[in-house]
């Protein structure tokens, strides 16, 4: 399915094609090669200070960490990421070397997650964020240290057709891509 923006003016076709699915092909296995690629965009990601906060935790469908990330979502959640071929948990360091709090570490974590997620769109795959999970649950399963928290996952693999989907989950698939218009969110300066 597609559901490209409509938009006023050209976007980068990347951008534009990109978009969020929950309906995944079951019996898609993700290259190694591909989650090669998609860890290093994240890794080639721009960073104050060139600090580069993130850590990556990936897991491939059929292995025991997939299954125990899935456990660690939220329920909706739950109800459609295990078709995915790969599941991939962007963790942020919580403090700077020096101890003080370090929160513009989520706003490099999110340059890097959005690298990922056009990196899997540009292989011909699609990624679907997941902000909803237990991080408690999430930090056990990833075994974290203390100066790490989990704040984002994503699911990577091939779209499928929104019929195997059901109930909610169904209904997101099929809705349009809305956004609020340009005039609501340019505060100065709109051409
Ligand atoms: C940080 C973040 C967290 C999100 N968490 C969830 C989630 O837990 N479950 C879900 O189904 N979608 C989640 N989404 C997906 C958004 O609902 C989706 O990106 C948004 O509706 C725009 O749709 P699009 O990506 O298809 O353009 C999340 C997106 C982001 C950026």
């Amino acid at each position: 399915m597609q559901k490209t923006a409509i938009t006023s003016a050209e976007i980068a076709p990347v951008l534009a094609n990109r978009w969020s699915p929950r309906a995944y092909d079951v019996n898609h296995t993700a290259s190694q090669h591909e989650l090669l690629s998609i860890l290093e965009a994240g890794r080639w990601a721009p960073s104050a200070n060139n600090a580069q906060p993130w850590r990556f935790s990936i897991a491939t469908r059929g292995s025991e960490l997939f299954d125990q990330i899935v456990g660690a979502f939220t329920g909706f959640n739950q109800s459609w990421a295990p078709n995915a071929s790969a599941l991939l948990v962007i963790s942020v360091l919580n403090q700077k070397a020096d101890g003080t709090p370090y929160p513009g570490a989520l706003l490099d974590a999110g340059l890097a997650a959005q690298n990922m997620m056009i990196q899997t769109e540009e292989l011909g795959l699609a990624a679907h964020p997941i902000g909803g999970m237990v991080h408690d649950e999430m930090r056990k399963v990833l075994d974290l240290a203390d100066n790490l928290d989990p704040i984002m996952a994503m699911t990577i693999g091939k779209r499928a057709d929104a019929s195997v989907l059901e109930g909610p989950a169904y209904e997101r698939e099929v809705a349009p891509r809305v956004r609020l218009e340009l005039d609501e969110i340019v505060l100065h300066g709109k051409p």
